[in-house]
């Protein structure tokens, strides 16, 4: 099972998650890394979700047309949208306390 690394806060969140995960729908049922991950709409359309990916981004498909739109130059700088992922192996992340608009 993929182990998950969620920084936030100057803190580290670790837990395991089954294949196939995405952790904002697990957020939204209080599951990890509820109550630490910020996000709103889940369908790629606010990048609220958007987190730095620390480890593990060879494992990711390449970046789909919403991450790409919300974004933007963001993508070179190793940040994803939670909300588009589905992890099926072991990743860190890190969350911005606020997100540079
Ligand atoms: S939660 Fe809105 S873009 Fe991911």
């Amino acid at each position: 099972m993929p182990r998950v690394l969620f920084h936030k806060h100057g803190q580290v969140f670790e837990d395991e998650v089954k294949d196939n995960t995405n952790l904002v729908v697990r957020a939204g049922i209080k599951q990890f890394p509820y109550p630490n991950l910020r996000y709103e709409c889940g369908m790629g359309k606010c990048s609220k979700c958007a987190c730095r990916v620390l480890a593990g981004a060879e494992h990711l498909p390449a970046p789909n047309w919403k991450e790409k739109k919300q974004l933007g130059e963001r993508l070179d700088q190793g940040y994803r949208l939670a909300c588009q992922l589905w992890i099926s192996h072991d990743i860190e992340l890190a969350q911005d306390e606020e997100i540079a608009a």
